[in-house]
């Protein structure tokens, strides 16, 4: 009976739907190392999978080498991956996983995106990029671990062990530590000590999937003994279904004549056809076919001649799969002579569809070949082969008993594949629930625990700070966290946080935080909206520019050497208050600079830190409270006008100049908008230099005594970082040019910013904002809403970050960096509002910290505890108590 395999099964997709596709198709992603058409289990295990999957109304894309034959199209469905004409691996293209072939890679899967599951299929070059390209873009993983590569190296290699450690040691270097989500080595087995280099190469590509595919159980059992845990499934291969629709019909055999024996696959070593041939030498009686190629084909057609065997032993070289099962129907018996070596064997599926017994000798293929439907041998040696040989031709009922074994066993890929599918729906959904599914309406938001009527969830957030935001990434991607009574809908998922960084979800304002701080800043962009605040950000640009900031460095290079200096090692220092202070004057320097400025700049100084902390308090409360704090806004009110007109006096009288004094106030006045022509005026100038020092001093100063504190508590950073500013810095003076040699210290400045970035952003809805999108379902929220995200939740999250309260500034190192997700990496915010201060802010961290190094080493003193203070959006450490100790 021919089966009919590609009915499709109860929530397959049938055929494609009149006019499109069926809405649940998936669209698969699979990269394999063979090109199409090439010789080979896995070339063809993927060619059967991508076609029964078509037929199943999914989508699917190779990405694999170019197909050996430069003459033939590529087809829709390929995209050929680059691989260096040079070189190649057993007549096999290699491709090297460089990071342009990486970016190639993506870009492609990017233009045929979404891309719902990456199945990949090998251990080698393609195989490392599509477990990156899975990890980087979050894509589910699925690894069919097809091949013995630790038996394939064994008996192919001139040189094993050495080629064994060579592929180790690649994998490992281009397969990002990232990636190896189980970790874990090799369990220790019998084998030689080639197979365990393999074996490793084959366990940190299997750990990089959500779930990987053996074909066998045998093979799965082998996998885990050699220690991978996780999700190990059994999927067989198949036959595909439309060679299984066009079967040759069988041809008669006389008794009369010789018993014809088959043998098809790769002539190479592994697949020990020397075995068959002899064998068959010394049984008389039977003649052997040779379907294949290979490197020993010459070798096997020498040995043919010189016993005069060429009258019972052909080789008749490669042909297609249709010319493989028209072999079969006119054969015995198939011989297979691999031994240890084939996971499955495709052929032996071939052989049991196309109804021909198997003559084997690997007891591991007894789960592969069909009950009764195959002899095997006593061993796998030359001998015992050829004494299977001489019993089916003293009983040749034995064959005509194995045929009937095996009508009606063929295994059509169809069915296997919608097993593959079921794989792939899971981890579909699996991911789906993963970014949590969206609430339809604002009143199925889920709320944040802890919650007290009255009060809101803000005793427990005072109470837990930190420990509160990070847990609620688990809750769902969108979070209803109580501010007192109002309401706020806190947005978990970078993607959706990019919604709101680039106003695709809605427009939104900061009609609040304007109202709290108004006397002192009025109409800065940090709460400005649409096209002002655009137009805004151009007028700003110019003033943090690359040039313009490498003169800023050279101020706060010395101001920061000076400092340093001046550090007392008699007693204990607080580096917290010292940041505090120290940045609060780089950054005020940078904003003008002439002397008739200096009365200004003091006054700045003087009364920023308060009024600051009251713009935090006011916006904090609800207007009718804060218009109850009569002292203190009668204070804020004369404060900040004193700050205004001091400040607006020195604008005037740079406009009146008209000199470039190298600092950002220069650059404000003497800036026209190339559009339309429009300048800022001395208000729009005092509100932009206030919001500098506003959002500059506070969030630069916490996260540098930030990365103070973690230097001071991690020895091992700690002199890393000495080696460094030691070596580019020396004695100092610290000095701007310093600053691109800097690599550790970089990293650890970018760990610190993961580790404490701002833990709050705000802002409400103007008109009704829609989170979401097809796949996560869509949630409108209407006018009003308070809509906020964390940094801090998101940069705490281990979905994006391994381990992520593990200070590890090396997963900054840039073959580990490239696996980060850069939606996750959200310290300077997203968008629109992204932070225009970043490049200025980390060159100012890393030359004050490079001032404190070179001059002193950095003890930790005392034993209170640091706790975070979240009173400003970026978490402040209560103390940072050291001693210091000079250097020399
Ligand atoms: C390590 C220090 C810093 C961090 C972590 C930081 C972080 C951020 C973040 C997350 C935002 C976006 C907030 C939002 O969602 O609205 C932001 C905005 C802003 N930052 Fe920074 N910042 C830092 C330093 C600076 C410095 C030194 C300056 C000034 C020179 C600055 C100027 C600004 C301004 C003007 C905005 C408002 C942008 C707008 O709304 O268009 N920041 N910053």
């Amino acid at each position: 009976m021919r089966p009919d395999s590609a009915t499709p099964e109860p929530g397959e997709p049938t055929a494609p739907e009149p006019g499109g596709m069926p809405h649940d198709r998936l669209h698969i992603a699979m990269f394999t190392d063979f090109p199409p058409g090439s010789l080979g289990g896995i070339s063809t295990a993927v060619d059967d999978q991508r076609r029964a999957l078509e037929r199943l109304g999914h989508r699917v894309t190779v990405f694999a080498p170019a197909p050996t034959d430069p003459e033939a199209a590529v087809p829709t469905w390929l995209v050929a991956v680059p691989a260096p004409r040079a070189l190649s691996v057993n007549g096999f293209p290699f491709v090297v996983p460089t990071r342009g072939v990486l970016a190639a890679v993506e870009s492609e899967l990017i233009r045929r995106a979404p891309i719902d599951v990456v199945h990949v299929h090998t251990t080698y070059g393609v195989a490392i990029l599509g477990a990156k390209v899975a990890r980087r873009h979050r894509i589910p993983l699925v690894q069919t671990m097809h091949s013995r590569d630790d038996v394939f190296v064994e008996r192919t290699s001139p040189a094993p062990w050495a080629s064994a450690v060579g592929m180790r040691i690649l994998h490992r270097c281009l397969v990002s530590p990232r990636l190896l989500t189980h970790g874990g080595g090799v369990a220790r087995v019998a084998e030689s000590r080639t197979a365990r280099q393999v074996w490793h190469m084959m366990l940190a590509q299997a750990r990089t999937a959500d779930v990987v595919i053996a074909p066998t159980q045998h093979f799965a059992d082998r996998l885990r003994r050699h220690g991978l845990s996780g999700d190990i499934r059994v999927v067989s291969g198949g036959v595909d279904d439309d060679l299984l629709a066009t079967l040759p019909q069988r041809s008669a055999h006389s008794h009369d004549d010789p018993l014809r024996l088959l043998w098809c696959g790769r002539i190479s070593a592994e697949k020990r056809p020397m075995v068959a041939v002899e064998a068959v030498a010394s049984t008389p009686g039977c003649t052997l076919d040779i379907l294949g190629s290979g490197d020993q084909e010459h070798h096997i057609r020498t040995l043919v001649d010189e016993f005069g065997l060429r009258q019972r032993i052909r080789l008749l070289g490669s042909t297609d799969r249709a010319g493989v099962l028209a072999a079969m129907a006119d054969a015995d018996a198939l011989l297979f002579t691999s031994a240890g070596f084939d996971t499955q064997g495709l052929v032996l599926l071939e052989a049991a569809a196309a109804g021909l017994p198997v003559i084997y000798c690997d007891p591991d293929l007894d789960e592969t070949v069909p009950t009764g439907g195959g002899l095997r041998a006593a061993d796998p040696s030359a001998d015992s082969v050829a004494a299977v040989i001489a019993a089916v031709l003293a009983y040749p009922a034995r064959l005509a008993a194995a045929r009937d074994a095996l009508s009606d066993k063929a295994v059509p890929q169809s069915r296997m594949t919608r097993q593959t599918i079921g794989i792939y729906r899971e981890l579909v959904g699996t991911e789906r629930l993963r970014r949590g599914s969206m609430p339809v309406r604002p009143e199925d938001v889920p709320s944040a625990p802890g919650r007290v009527p009255g009060l809101g969830h803000s005793v427990v957030a005072l109470r837990q700070g930190l420990h509160f935001i990070v847990g609620l990434g688990r809750i769902g991607p969108v979070v209803r966290v109580d501010l007192g009574t109002r309401p706020a809908y806190l947005v978990t998922t970078p993607e959706l946080i990019r919604q709101i960084g680039f106003r695709t979800a809605g427009e939104f304002h900061r009609a609040d935080l304007q109202e709290a701080m108004h006397e002192a800043i009025r109409e800065a962009s940090n709460v400005l909206s649409g096209r002002r605040h655009e137009m805004r950000r151009r007028q700003m640009a110019p003033a943090l520019r690359a040039r313009r900031l490498a003169r800023y460095a050279v101020t706060t290079a010395a101001i920061a050497d000076d400092w340093s200096r001046g550090l007392p090692h008699e007693r204990p220092v607080d580096l917290r208050t010292e940041a505090h202070g120290l940045i609060l004057q780089t950054v005020t320097s940078t904003l003008f600079r002439a002397d008739f400025g200096a009365d200004a700049l003091d006054r700045v100084r003087e009364t920023v830190p308060w009024l600051l902390g009251e713009v935090i308090i006011r916006g904090a409360l609800p207007a009718p409270v804060r218009r109850m704090r009569m002292r203190a806004n009668r204070r804020f009110a004369r404060d900040s006008a004193m700050l205004r007109e001091a400040i607006g006096a020195v604008v005037r009288r740079y406009r009146s100049q008209g000199v470039d004094h190298g600092d950002v106030l220069s650059v404000l006045v003497g800036h026209t908008d190339e559009d339309t022509g429009i300048g800022l005026s001395d208000d729009e100038i005092i509100d932009e230099l206030l919001l500098m020092v506003a959002a500059g001093v506070g969030s630069t100063a916490s996260i540098l005594a930030w990365v103070w504190y973690e230097v001071a508590r991690n020895p091992h950073v700690s002199s890393l970082v000495a080696q460094e500013v030691e070596r580019v810095v020396g004695e100092g003076p610290v000095h701007p040019d310093h600053l691109e040699q800097l690599t550790y210290l970089r990293r650890v400045v970018a760990e610190t910013l993961r580790m404490w970035g701002p833990w709050i952003s705000s802002q409400t809805a103007d008109g009704p904002v829609t989170l979401g999108d097809d796949e996560t379902g869509r949630l409108t929220l209407p006018d009003g809403s308070t809509v906020i995200y964390s940094p801090y939740l998101v940069l705490h999250d281990p979905r994006f970050y391994t381990d992520p309260e593990t200070f590890d500034p090396d997963r900054w190192q840039p073959d580990r960096a490239e696996d980060l997700d850069r939606k996750a990496d959200l310290a300077f915010g997203v968008g629109e509002r992204h932070c225009p201060g970043n490049t200025f802010a980390i060159s100012t961290i890393l030359l004050c910290s490079a001032a404190l190094y070179s001059r002193w080493t950095v003890r930790p003193a005392g034993r209170r505890r640091v706790r975070p203070s979240t009173t400003d959006f970026v978490a402040a450490p209560s103390q940072v108590r050291v001693r210091l100790e000079p250097r020399r």
